[in-house]
């Protein structure tokens, strides 16, 4: 078992981060290869709360290696704040974080940029991003002239590189926004600011490339931990409304630098209904007292911005289409708790589209917001299942409930979560 992703099916905030610190014990190396402080992982450990944003959810355990892999977009100031956060409760984070030197950063124009350009409406609704500078830092990677790599702040010439990226980005920030209130970049002071995150950052900072692909060959075990979920996805996600990143599985081998022939295995993450934060079509929403019910009790507030999340049913289409796409060999349904409070349950079997039925997930965001939901309707279970420890033990609808979810979305179920804790895991006897 080399190589092991896991991988969020939904919108993200799937509890991808409780999953990977679960199965950490079992891996040497785990990786994060794409996003960046958009991301927001919990980790729930006894009375502490861990939220992890740029740093893989390995790090709680002392005998793991961490890596920051080039696909990741770092914004230096808050992965410090992290580092320091983190360090003062005790973790040596030292000794078990790596930064790669090709990840690019997130700087403070790009944080302004998000800002601005958020502000503006795409297909009639705004984005709704995390505002952490992710598009705009992502679009400068691939656009080349105006990137500022990690290994970037050590090289002689960087004085100069970051003098013509500001007078660019001065021009650009006046254009977007002609009426600004605030100042151009001071080069002075960004200069101060990366002098001091590159002596900050440097015992991190190494090829980690050569690192993974030398794990890998030595028969190192690695856990790749994937950052928002797969409908999410820059390239297979419902464009416009993603990230800018490949959040589905298939952006793994790209943001890590590792081939495919060392992917093993890929487990799912599912929540038992659906959320979603930011704008975009969400065909199982709920509007009513039910969404709001949920939202309460499974505290669906964002762990990077706080803001409430969008809740509705489970999408058996939506989720159909991601373990397809990201070739997923088990589901990992989580909040199955959560909905133990409802009396019947629904589950999105198939969309109506123009008077005909649709089982694929459609490309188009206008195919996805005229798409009308059919369910199927479970009776529910009312009874805690928070301090349920074996899958035979759990209420006989509540089974019912997740063969049905493994049978429409075609792949079998392998973990069971039923709280945030660690001992609120049940695996099945495959797994
Ligand atoms: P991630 O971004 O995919 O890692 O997920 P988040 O951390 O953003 O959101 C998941 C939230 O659900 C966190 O607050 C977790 O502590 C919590 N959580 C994880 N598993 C369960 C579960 O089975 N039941 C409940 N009620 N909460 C859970
Ligand atoms: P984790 O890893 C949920 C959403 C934003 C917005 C869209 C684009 O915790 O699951 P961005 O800032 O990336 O440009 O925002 O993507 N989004 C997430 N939603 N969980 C996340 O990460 C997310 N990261 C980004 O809300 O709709
Ligand atoms: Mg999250």
């Amino acid at each position: 078992m080399s190589g092991t992703c896991v991988i969020g099916l939904q919108w993200g905030d799937e509890a991808k981060g409780k999953l990977v610190d679960l199965l950490t014990s079992q891996f040497d190396l785990v990786v994060r290869y794409q996003g960046g402080a958009n991301a927001g992982h919990t980790v729930v450990v006894g009375e502490q709360v861990y939220k992890l944003h740029h740093i893989p959810s390995g790090i709680l355990n002392p005998n793991v290696t961490n890596l920051v892999t080039p696909g990741v977009v770092l914004h230096p100031e808050s992965m410090l704040t992290e580092i320091d956060g983190l360090a003062a409760r005790g973790i040596d984070v030292e000794k078990n974080l790596i930064i790669s030197e090709r990840v690019h950063l997130v700087c403070p124009w790009h944080l302004a940029e998000d800002r601005l350009l958020n502000a503006a409406v795409t297909s009639g609704e705004s984005i709704g991003t995390t505002l952490r500078g992710i598009g705009p830092c992502y679009r400068d990677k691939v656009g080349r002239h105006y990137a500022l790599r990690m290994g970037d702040l050590y090289r002689k010439d960087f004085p100069e590189k970051l003098a013509s990226i500001v007078e660019f980005k001065n021009g650009f920030l006046a254009g977007l926004d002609p009426t600004s209130k605030e100042g151009p970049l001071d080069l002075a002071t960004l200069s101060a600011d990366f002098d001091r995150f590159a002596g900050r950052l440097k015992p991190f900072v190494r090829d980690t490339t050569h690192f993974l692909l030398e794990s890998l060959e030595k028969g190192k075990k690695v856990l790749f931990e994937g950052a928002q979920g797969s409908l999410l996805d820059i390239d297979h996600g419902t464009f416009p409304f993603v990230t800018s990143s490949n959040a589905s599985g298939v952006g793994v081998c790209p943001g890590a630098g590792v081939p495919p022939r060392w992917i093993k295995r890929t487990l799912g993450v599912a929540k038992c209904y659906s959320t979603r934060v930011g704008g975009g079509p969400f065909p199982t929403e709920l509007h009513d007292a039910t969404g709001q019910l949920i939202r309460d009790t499974g505290k669906e507030y964002g762990t990077t911005t706080g803001r409430p999340r969008r809740c509705g049913w489970f999408d058996s289409v939506a989720v159909r289409y991601t373990s397809r796409l990201s070739g997923v060999d088990f589901l990992c349904m989580m909040m199955l708790d959560v909905l133990s409070v409802l009396d019947e349950i629904k589950i999105c079997t198939h969309y109506m589209l123009d008077g005909q039925r649709v089982d694929n997930f459609p490309c188009h965001v206008e195919d996805l917001r005229n798409a009308q939901p059919v369910y199927d309707t479970l009776p529910g279970w009312r009874t805690d299942v928070t301090g349920v420890k074996r899958l035979s033990d759990l209420p006989g609808n509540a089974r019912r409930y997740l063969d049905r979810v493994a049978e429409l979305v075609g792949r079998p179920v392998g973990v069971v979560s039923v709280g945030p804790e660690r001992s609120q895991t049940m695996f099945s006897a495959d797994f």
